[in-house]
């Protein structure tokens, strides 16, 4: 592939953020993701990576410097535009909460309910998710019948319903042993290989440590990109 041929889905240019009144958690990133790739992110505990992320989900403006997601400028989207943005990516974030009320097919469907789908369709859509994350003889339990692993792929499949573009994953295996958190990068790896665009911030060494995939590495703020 030439790099005419490579297109830029994030591209973010001297990006800093200050919280007030004095932490600097990012200071002057560039950063260019090619569609279709899989980037982890790492860094110490505090070092910026889920405020990377939250900046790329509209949480969180930059101080300064501009962001672009799939050619859109985000510092001048529109409340309206929000939403259709948002449609574009997937969230798996470091405090995930599912609805402990609602079963699993119920988490998953509600994230669908907002993309104007049909019932027959959020069916059949939210069935195949959870088949895909190896939960279909879960489908009708609550969060609180499920072990930690199974809970953090119900959001994953929450996440990816509605075929999002970018999936933007922070420590997505925190807490689960080896096997679990396996399981949970295979999964990521497959809708990688569909095409879809991953960033996964972690500090889980398990996870890059084979170096075969482009690991950016944060250091108080600051981005030490290969
Ligand atoms: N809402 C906030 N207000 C003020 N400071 C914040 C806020 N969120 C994060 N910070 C600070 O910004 C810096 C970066 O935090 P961030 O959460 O991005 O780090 P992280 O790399 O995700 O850490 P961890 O690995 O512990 O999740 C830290 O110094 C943190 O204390
Ligand atoms: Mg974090």
């Amino acid at each position: 592939m030439t790099n005419l041929n490579k297109i830029a889905i994030i591209n973010m240019e001297g990006v800093s953020k200050r919280y007030l009144p004095d932490t600097l958690a990012l200071y002057d990133v560039h950063l260019h993701i090619t569609k279709g790739e899989f980037v982890f992110l790492t860094g110490p505990s505090g070092s910026g990576k889920t405020t990377l992320l939250r900046l790329l989900f509209c949480a969180e403006k930059p101080s300064v410097g501009e962001i672009w997601l799939d050619g859109m400028a985000l510092s001048s989207i529109t409340p309206s535009q929000l939403p259709y943005l948002r449609r574009k990516i997937g969230v798996v974030f470091q405090d995930f909460k599912l609805l402990e009320r609602h079963s699993v097919f119920e988490n998953v469907a509600l994230s669908l309910e907002v993309t104007g789908l049909t019932g027959g369709h959020i069916e059949k859509r939210v069935k195949q998710i959870i088949e895909r994350v190896g939960l279909g003889d879960k489908i009708k339990r609550f969060p609180p019948q499920l072990s930690e692993g199974e809970r953090q792929r119900v959001a994953i499949a929450r996440a990816v319903a509605n075929r999002p573009q970018i999936i933007l994953a922070d420590e997505p295996t925190g807490n689960l042993d080896r096997p679990r958190a396996k399981e949970v990068l295979s999964i990521l790896e497959e809708l990688n290989a569909e095409g879809t665009t991953i960033i996964c911030a972690t500090h889980d060494e398990r996870l890059y440590e084979r170096g075969y995939k482009r690991t950016l590495r944060l250091y108080d703020g600051i981005l030490n990109s290969p």
